[in-house]
């Protein structure tokens, strides 16, 4: 039996928007979610741009920085580097509960519509479609072309849920917190975690 309530991946890639995705880590760590957390290059460059937050990039290392950063349990973060076909998220006969890739960039987006597997998010993607397990992607770019919406249109109709980042307004939002908490509810929403970031519509 584990210790843990789930087994979730975490793909965080080059598109814009590392708030969602470190309000969505800390928010698993609370709720008690195994993370399994992938991080593109591009990625680490956003991160360096948007939160002036530099990680280590080698897996232990990062590893233990979000460990420390969310005062997570040991192994509750588990970090791998990107080729590393020996994580479990690489496989279907272990793979973890669901995958969230937030926030997804057009080329990751693209990889996972064609089957692409060339590094472990792409893979761990293609496990999760392949095994019918949930995939939430969470794309930012802005305009859309049609490629991207092709390849939304496809992933979803394959059962991958498509959570753009674009919060609603009708919270009356106070502060960019407010904005970033309103996309990481409805996420955990279809991760069915109780989260109590946003209240539920009519209550
Ligand atoms: C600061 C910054 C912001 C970016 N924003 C986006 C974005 O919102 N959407 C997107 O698709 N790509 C964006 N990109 C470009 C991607 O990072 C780039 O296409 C990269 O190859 C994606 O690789 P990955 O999918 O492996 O992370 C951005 C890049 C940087 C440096």
């Amino acid at each position: 039996m584990s210790q843990f309530n789930k087994r979730i991946t975490l793909a965080i890639t080059g598109a814009s928007g590392a708030p969602y995705a470190l309000r969505l880590m800390e928010c698993l760590v609370a709720a008690n979610v195994q993370i399994y957390l992938l991080i593109s290059s591009a990625a680490e460059r956003v991160f360096e741009i948007e939160e002036s937050l530099n990680f280590p990039s080698e897996a232990s290392a990062r590893q233990a920085f979000f460990t420390e950063r969310y005062a997570a349990q040991s192994n509750q973060i588990i970090c791998s580097d990107k080729l590393d076909w020996l994580s479990p998220v690489a496989s279907g006969s272990n793979a973890p509960d669901a995958m969230v890739i937030c926030p997804c960039s057009g080329g990751t987006l693209s990889a996972i519509a064609c089957g692409a597997s060339n590094n472990l998010i792409e893979r761990g993607a293609d496990v999760m479609v392949k095994e019918r397990k949930p995939l939430i992607i969470v794309p930012r770019e802005m305009p859309l072309s049609p490629i991207h919406l092709e390849n939304m249109l496809k992933l979803s109709q394959i059962g991958v849920t498509i959570m753009p980042a674009s919060p609603g307004f009708y919270n009356k939002p106070q502060s960019i917190n407010d904005l970033v908490d309103f996309v990481v509810a409805r996420i955990l929403d279809h991760l069915k975690i109780k989260q109590s970031l946003m209240p539920k519509w009519g209550e």
